[in-house]
């Protein structure tokens, strides 16, 4: 797909470089010494913090593309590190990655020259470091990966070609790559996603990613990613505006395929699943109507009360599937609700589960990669709301104020699908695109493809 920014190690100095120079003081700045430039960069006086220094890495990725830089040098990373107690192997990954991330942006569609593309390289890195650097460009590439399928438009991004992006992801991998079309997903019931997908011309895919990384016997995790191609509202349409970035609602899916591709490559001794319900939520006569009422393959029949809330159709089916695989883990993933927004802003994902422990864990990982959850609460008083009028359950809340606690909604409803496994559920609608003050490129972010990462490596 779109060139990638080149990142690399490096022992020569190349022509057009900017070195990069930490001096006490404020600011950045450059400078021309000896025929070489110079980014003179500083810390300022606030101590750093891992979360401080994520975002200034990233802003001298940001400041040698406005400069136009052909290459980043980084010749002692210590020193970027500013007095951080962090080991030089974390070191490494963390400049590398976030580097790596803040270079990206999506080119396809740019049918004029590009702006050269920045290219990163390390030298007198040492060998804890040099494994770091490796470690956070190749999870940075998987990152950038999903970010190139979410980025994708829905006219392009069907719910088959997103199969075949899967496919293409995980080739050269152990990881086998597997999908339904229509007749299959009929086969095993998936009557929610069936629903889902009507109203399209494009027909849904169910795909799975099978990655073998463990003993035969291993309970796997489960990832489910949200993989709505491209999301009008269905005959509950949404208005222009909130339409606009729809087509990153496979963001949760593009995730699932990103981590999955890391995890192979990186070779992590587990066994983990991706499951990615795929459907484009469009408008047409033969589309899914409010009033509905949807069996799903769990058998649970819903009451489709709004048909832009069809996130939690196609997720309850995967969420049932999920149970073939008797997992260890289930983690879905999904840009499920806008009330997740306005709960938590754009500074981290929401996460619900009823187990403390993984809430826990989620969050400690969180913190790790620097992709941040929260936590709401999934109490029995909100999982109330969920009971159908004519059906098991509705798709929003059928009492009370529908405008209330709607991301919570979303969690709740997904519950009742997910009940023999351990379980948490990632509303990512607030990482979906960059917050001010990211320095990420405009359009998807890639989250949490780093945080399924880690989770598959250390839960
Ligand atoms: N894909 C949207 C949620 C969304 C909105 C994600 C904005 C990212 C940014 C989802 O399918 C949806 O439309 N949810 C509804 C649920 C409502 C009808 C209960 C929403 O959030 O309004
Ligand atoms: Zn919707
Ligand atoms: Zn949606």
């Amino acid at each position: 797909m779109t060139k990638k920014p080149k990142t690399r190690k490096l022992r020569t100095l190349p022509a057009a470089a900017l070195v990069v120079r930490v001096e006490k003081g404020k600011g950045m700045r450059i400078v021309r010494e000896y025929d070489v430039d110079y980014l003179v960069v500083s810390h300022g006086e606030a101590p750093l913090t891992l979360r401080t220094f994520r975002v200034w890495v990233r802003k001298l990725a940001e400041e040698a593309r406005r400069v136009d830089a052909a290459c980043l040098v980084i010749d002692d990373l210590r020193a970027l590190a500013g007095g951080l107690e962090i080991l030089d192997r974390e070191l490494g990954e963390l400049v590398a990655y976030n580097l790596s991330i803040a270079t990206y942006t999506f080119t396809r569609y740019k049918t004029t020259s590009q702006k050269r593309l920045l290219e990163v390289m390390f030298r007198d890195a040492n060998d804890a470091q040099s494994s770091g650097i490796d470690r956070g460009m190749l999870l940075a590439s998987c990152v950038n990966a999903t970010r190139d399928i979410a980025n994708t438009p829905g006219g392009d991004m069907t719910p088959r070609v997103l199969a075949d992006e899967a496919k293409k992801a995980l080739v050269g991998t152990r990881a086998t790559v597997k999908a339904f079309g229509p007749k299959e997903i009929l086969r095993h019931k998936m009557g929610a996603l069936l629903g889902v997908a009507k109203g399209a011309k494009e027909e849904p895919r169910f795909i799975m990613i099978e990655y073998k990384g463990g003993a035969p016997k291993d309970a796997p995790i489960v990832f489910v990613g949200k993989g709505i191609t491209f999301d009008t509202g269905g005959l509950s349409m949404k208005p222009s505006d909130a339409m606009l970035d729809m087509h990153l609602d496979m963001s949760g899916g593009a995730a699932v395929i990103g981590a999955l591709r890391a995890i192979a490559k990186l070779k992590i001794k587990r066994n983990v699943i991706g499951l990615i319900p795929a459907a484009e939520n469009s408008v047409s006569g033969e589309s899914f109507r409010p009033g509905d009422i949807l069996t799903t393959m769990s058998g649970k029949t819903v009451d489709v009360l709004n048909t832009d809330a069809e996130g939690r159709l196609v997720l309850a089916d995967a969420l049932t599937y999920a149970e073939l695989y008797k997992p260890a883990l289930v983690v879905d993933v999904a840009t499920l609700t806008g009330a997740a927004l306005v709960a938590l802003g754009q500074h981290a994902s929401a996460i619900m589960t009823k187990d403390d422990a993984i809430a826990e864990r989620i969050s400690a990982f969180g913190e790790a990669t620097g992709e941040y959850v929260w936590r709401l609460p999934l109490w029995d008083e909100y999982v109330k709301y969920t009971k159908g009028v004519h059906g098991d359950l509705a798709n929003i809340q059928s009492s009370g104020n529908t405008r209330y606690g709607g991301a919570i909604n979303g969690g709740a409803f997904l519950s009742h699908f997910a009940r023999s496994y351990p379980w948490v559920h990632i509303d990512m609608a607030p990482r979906m695109t960059p917050a001010p003050g990211d320095h990420l490129a405009k359009g998807a972010t890639g989250e949490p493809t780093a945080l399924l990462v880690k989770i598959a490596e250390s839960y």
